[in-house]
């Protein structure tokens, strides 16, 4: 039996799996365990099954001498140090796949809310503010028919895409630079919506700044259901206070949660949710699955089936 430490607890049974086979302690806090509480419990662990909330460096795994598995309850690994991992032969896996529709379908989701100014009417309803029907109060952009401009085209933005389709949508992709199709500059300046879907990596990080933002059109909408720090926030609110783009719609922040009183939250036309793109129940608990998949894979001296990448 193997020794594994679970940062929080999960939807669904796949926890009930992975303490049938190994002796598992779980985390019992509402918020991650913080670091010196994380380093402790790690210490004897063979596995780890943690969240996009827990940073998994250097540091950390040097107080884990035994650790062979991590798995990571995300798709997305940027919290892991990858290269430390790599040099000390730990196992790490992520949720690929069973979240990518819920997290599309979010896209869409926030596509329409910015655009329709779905938050602005809710808010009129319940403050008492619903006159009557006039030609033009709240007045938006359409959806369909638009071109929208997917920022990295993975699994994630296939997805989105796939979606579009139904919206009679025009789909520019904007991939890994030098692959094919339009340049990361095209899209902006074409599309009416910019939809980020890639990883956060060193090269992505601060990818959408001032520049970018200034090359978007005045009409257009930003749109960001994968990672925080791919925007640049001060360059976001700067943009939407002086008009620069019509709007930004984010399931993700930097820092995440936002505080109440971060200016980006002052800006004009943003709308901003708690990171909830595979928030539904049965992703989260499918997420819980794959991710003990990986750790019973991996404490039994096998492959993991979901291998970050
Ligand atoms: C991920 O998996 O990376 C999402 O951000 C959370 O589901």
């Amino acid at each position: 039996m193997a020794r594994v430490f679970v940062t929080r607890r999960l939807p669904g049974t796949a926890l009930e799996r992975l303490a049938a086979a190994h002796d598992v302690e779980v985390w019992p806090g509402e918020t991650p365990p913080p670091p010196d509480a994380l380093g402790a419990a790690v210490r004897d662990a063979d596995g780890l099954l943690c969240l996009l909330t827990d940073t998994i460096d250097a540091g950390l795994l040097d107080a884990a001498p035994r650790l062979r598995a991590i798995a990571n309850y995300a798709v997305g690994v940027d919290n892991i140090d990858l290269a430390a991992t790599a040099a000390r032969g730990i196992a790490v896996g992520n949720t690929p796949d069973v979240l990518t529709d819920s997290t599309a379908d979010l896209a869409m989701g926030l596509m329409l809310a910015v655009a329709r100014r779905l938050p602005e009417g809710l808010a009129a309803v319940r403050e008492g503010r619903w006159g009557r029907w006039a030609p033009d109060w709240l007045l938006g952009r359409d959806v369909h028919g638009a071109t929208l401009g997917i920022v990295g085209f993975g699994r994630i933005g296939q997805a989105v895409a796939r979606r579009a389709e139904g919206f009679a949508m025009e789909v520019l992709s904007a991939g890994r630079p030098g692959g094919p199709g339009p340049s990361l500059g095209d899209v902006l300046e074409r599309a009416d919506f910019v939809s980020l879907h890639c990883p956060l990596t060193p090269e992505t990080r601060g990818l959408v700044d001032a520049a970018a933002l200034h090359r978007m059109r005045p009409t257009a909408y930003l749109v960001n259901a994968a990672r925080g720090p791919i925007v640049d926030a001060a360059a976001l609110g700067a943009a939407l206070r002086d008009g620069v783009i019509a709007g930004a719609a984010l399931d993700v922040t930097d820092p995440e949660p936002l505080p109440a009183d971060d200016p980006l939250l002052d800006a004009p036309n943003l709308v901003v949710l708690p990171h909830l793109g595979s928030a539904t129940e049965r992703t989260r608990a499918a997420m819980a699955d794959r991710a003990v998949e990986n750790l019973l894979a991996a404490l039994a001296g096998e492959a993991m089936p979901f291998p970050a990448p």
